[in-house]
């Protein structure tokens, strides 16, 4: 089973979208690293990006009927989505949640997490360091939902 590493709202628009805070680099360029450490890792990963609630919820529910572990980047659900929180508490395997920005030195309604309290780990502020060090610290645990 390999690492899902889901990317969720407006993340598809990396790149183009406010690039002064989430940079430059776009979602294919994060994908393409992410893939590389993943090779050099010796670990699978499978990238997948949407902006419609319900088909991450899927994701997640795949998720929890494999135990794949995962990294996740929820963009603005965040903040709001007990849906996605919910579906996050279920999850067999380890959850990395993942922010580009600096969420706490933004505005307060991105200082709330909700899905936070049902992840593994957070990393924040990084940019796409923080997607390569999640799936790091994945690889170096190991166990059940990371191959
Ligand atoms: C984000 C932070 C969220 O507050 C925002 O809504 C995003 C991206 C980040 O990666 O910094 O869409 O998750």
């Amino acid at each position: 089973t390999p690492i899902l590493v889901l990317s969720g709202v407006n993340l598809g628009r990396l790149g183009k979208r406010e690039p002064a805070v989430y940079g430059r680099a776009t979602y294919a360029d994060l994908v393409a690293e992410v893939e590389k450490t993943a090779a050099e890792l010796g670990v699978a990963v499978a990238c997948r990006q949407t902006d419609d609630e319900a088909t991450m919820i899927g994701w997640l529910h795949e998720a929890a009927d494999t135990g794949a572990a995962v990294i996740l980047n929820p963009g603005a659900w965040t903040h709001y989505s007990y849906a996605l929180r919910d579906a996050a508490a279920a999850l067999a395997g380890p959850l990395i949640e993942v922010h580009l920005s600096q969420v706490a030195a933004r505005e307060p309604f991105r200082h709330v997490s909700v899905i936070g309290p049902v992840a593994t780990g957070t990393i924040t502020g990084l940019g796409i360091q923080g997607y390569l060090l999640a799936l790091r610290a994945l690889a170096t645990m190991g166990g059940p939902g990371v191959v």
